[in-house]
C-alpha cells in the first residue's frame, strides 16, 4: 500500500488528526494532553490519517543546567494498520525533525509498561529518576507513566553517584492542554 508522511503544526493537523486519536484515547481521560506543536501523520489512501507521532517542544533545567527539552506524544496506529512498521515511521521522522533543528538537549516522552519493549528497542532510555510536573502552579510528581528519553546532547539517565535531591524546575505543558504555561521538574 502507498502511504504519504506529511508533518503539520499541531492546530493545522488536528482536523485530519482528531478521528484517530479520539478513537484511541477518548476525551475525558485521566489526563489531558496538549495539543503538539507540529503533527507527523501517516496517511493511507481512502483512510485518512492511520498512524500519528505529536512534537512538543519546551525549556527547563536538569542536574542546573538550562535545557531545551523536546517532548514526543500521541504515538499511534489504526488497529487496522499496526505492524507494518507505521508507528516507527513517524517516531523516526520525529526524532530526525528534532535532530535536524538542532534546538533540543534531548527527547521526552511517556509511557506504559506494555510499550517499554517497542519504545527501547528504537534507541530509548527509561528515566529512572523523578519526574515532577506543574500544572496550574502546582508541582506534583507525575507516576502514572515512566519516562523514556531519546539522547540527543544530554543523556538522562538515573542517578550514578549520591545526589541532591529536586535538580530541575522547568516550564513544560505537555500533560495540560487547558493550557497556560505548566512545569516540569526532572530529579534523579
Ligand atoms: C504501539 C503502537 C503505536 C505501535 O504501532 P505500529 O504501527 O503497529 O508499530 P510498528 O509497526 O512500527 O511496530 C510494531 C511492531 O510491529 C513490527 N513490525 C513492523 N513492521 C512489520 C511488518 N511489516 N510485519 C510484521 N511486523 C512488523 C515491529 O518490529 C514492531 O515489533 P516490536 O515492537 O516487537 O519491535 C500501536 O500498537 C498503538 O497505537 N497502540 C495504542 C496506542 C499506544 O499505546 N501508543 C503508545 C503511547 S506511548
Amino acid at each position: 500500500m502507498s502511504i504519504e508522511i506529511d508533518i503539520r503544526t499541531g492546530d493545522a493537523g488536528w482536523p485530519a488528526a482528531r478521528p484517530l486519536l479520539t478513537s484511541i484515547w477518548p476525551p475525558g481521560g485521566p489526563i489531558e494532553w496538549a495539543h503538539p506543536d507540529l503533527r507527523l501523520m501517516i496517511e493511507a489512501p481512502d483512510q485518512g490519517v492511520v498512524s500519528h507521532a505529536g512534537i512538543y517542544r519546551r525549556t527547563g533545567t536538569w542536574k542546573g543546567r538550562r535545557v531545551r527539552i523536546a517532548g514526543i506524544g500521541g504515538v499511534c496506529t489504526h488497529p487496522d494498520f499496526r505492524r507494518h512498521g507505521y508507528a516507527s515511521i513517524a517516531l523516526n521522522a520525529a526524532v530526525q525533525t528534532l535532530r535536524d533543528e538542532h534546538a533540543s538537549d534531548f527527547i521526552l516522552l511517556v509511557c506504559e509498561p506494555h510499550n517499554f519493549a517497542f519504545y527501547q528497542a528504537r534507541g530509548w532510555h527509561p528515566f529512572e529518576g523523578e519526574l515532577h510536573v506543574e500544572q496550574n502552579g502546582k508541582t506534583v510528581r507525575f507516576e502514572a507513566m515512566t519516562p523514556h528519553v531519546f539522547d540527543m546532547r544530554y543523556r538522562p539517565r538515573r542517578r550514578d553517584r549520591p545526589v541532591r535531591p529536586a535538580v530541575v524546575t522547568a516550564c513544560h505543558r505537555q500533560f495540560d492542554s487547558r493550557l497556560r504555561r505548566s512545569g516540569m521538574r526532572l530529579s534523579q
